[in-house]
């Protein structure tokens, strides 16, 4: 029998626990040993918990009981989990966690203190779809060329509703809180922070890159408006907050933020709250992976197959995950030079010069206008909606602020990144 500690008993611990008890003979028979959850750590004892194992509120309980051989952190944060986790290696426990935060930090010191001790994660991205396992194993013949994915279901589930059914911003991210999806503070969602831990792991799998959230561009879906919902629509994109990183020869790009896709790509076909991922391989070309993103039993459905996966091998297998030398001189792209299309939209006086002025400052930056289409407004103002063609980040920020100096946009102008 395995004995499992779980710190950290909330939605997903209790799911873990309910499934652990639901489908026992299919688990026992895939692991070849049942695997038993034993011992619960949580802040508050006197908090109702649907489960049937011994709770405490000293993580020393599970963490120094020798008779535990995994842990399962689910405690949230990165600080705290940090702490745990290193002990709970140190003591010789095989560890299973769900926290993207604590691995967007602290993945590669992890690992080097697991060493040949089970450290498996495969909840912390895109919940129940078993994407770790599939860049680990699966995709394991090929360079990776580039990962999107949409791995926030708070956040697409946000701009779905906002999109199809004209909702507000404030009362979708209430429903999206009402409905268990978003973090414990959600500015880590609608922020594209949440996204961007879970980007920097798939980074780490697939060329070996130890950035920290701080060395990448992470934008969220907190300035979208009205009218540039209205562009996605009437031009058929969708609009969708995506993880993206890419090798561009030596060099690997790392971004969040919004994006216009055309409403034709695979991806932008993914509602709601689920997650979907985007692989291209050198050799198997583009594979995709879709399913629940959040919730307790798709998570916790993530959490059990690590543990089975740990019967199986036994505790001494060496982990296959963050591989430093991967993808050798591999360096990051700086923001300034990520490439790619752009969307503006500028408030403008209808009046004479306008145009030539805007024209003029985007090419004065480099910055070719591949479409526009001007929107009257009242007071005899007007919307310039504009996509570019492929140019640089440095560049398209220069040219928003020097339009700002100039004076002739009205408002700080609206810039989505278009992925085509
Ligand atoms: N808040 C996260 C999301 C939960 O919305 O995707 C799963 O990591």
């Amino acid at each position: 029998m395995l004995k499992i500690g779980i710190i950290g008993v909330g939605t997903v611990g209790q799911s873990v626990c309910q499934i652990l008890e639901e489908n026992k003979d299919i688990i026992t028979a895939r692991a070849g040993v049942e695997i038993k959850p034993m011992i619960g750590a949580v802040n508050n004892l006197s908090k109702k918990r649907d489960v049937n194992i011994k709770l405490t509120d000293n993580i020393d309980d599970i963490l120094e009981d020798k008779d535990i051989d995994i842990v399962v952190e689910l405690m949230g944060g990165i600080e705290e989990p940090y702490k745990v986790v290193k002990k709970a290696l140190k003591n010789g426990k095989a560890v299973v966690t769900a926290n993207k935060a604590l691995l967007a930090y602290h993945r590669y010191e992890l690992q080097d203190i697991a060493g040949d001790t089970a450290f498996e994660f495969e909840a912390a991205v895109a919940g129940g779809i078993p994407i770790i396992t599939a860049l680990r194993e699966g995709l394991g013949a090929n360079h990776i060329q580039s990962i999107k994915g949409i791995i926030n279901g708070t956040c697409n589930y946000m701009l779905d509703k906002m999109i199809k059914e004209g909702i507000e911003y404030d009362i979708i991210l209430k429903e999206a809180q009402d409905l268990g999806y978003a973090e414990a503070d959600p500015t880590f969602d609608v922020g594209g922070f949440d996204a961007a831990h879970k980007l920097l792991i798939l980074a780490s799998l697939a060329y070996g890159i130890d950035a920290k959230p701080e060395d990448i561009l992470i934008e969220g879906i907190d300035n979208i408006q009205k009218e540039d919902i209205e562009f996605a629509k009437e031009f058929n994109y969708s609009l969708k907050l995506l993880g993206i990183t890419k090798k561009i020869g030596d060099k690997v790009e790392l971004r969040v933020h919004t994006v216009l896709i055309p409403n034709s790509e695979m991806i932008a076909k993914i509602d709601g709250v689920m997650n979907g991922v985007s692989v291209v391989g050198d050799k198997v070309g583009e594979t995709l992976y879709y399913g629940a993103g959040a919730g307790g039993d798709a998570t916790a459905s993530a959490v059990i197959a690590n543990l089975i996966d740990i019967a199986r091998k036994g505790k001494g297998s060496p982990m296959l995950g963050f591989t430093k030398s991967l993808e050798d001189g591999l360096s990051l792209v700086d923001i300034d030079d990520i490439e790619t299309k752009y969307y503006l939209r500028l408030e403008v006086d209808d009046k004479s010069g306008v145009l030539a002025k805007i024209a003029q400052t985007l090419g004065d930056n480099n910055i070719s206008i591949k479409t526009m289409l001007q929107k009257s407004a009242s007071n005899n103002k007007a919307n310039i909606l504009l996509s570019t063609h492929t140019c640089k980040e440095k560049n398209i920020k220069d040219a928003i602020k020097d339009l700002e100096n100039s004076k002739v946009v009205l408002s700080k102008p609206a810039m989505i990144r278009i992925e085509e």
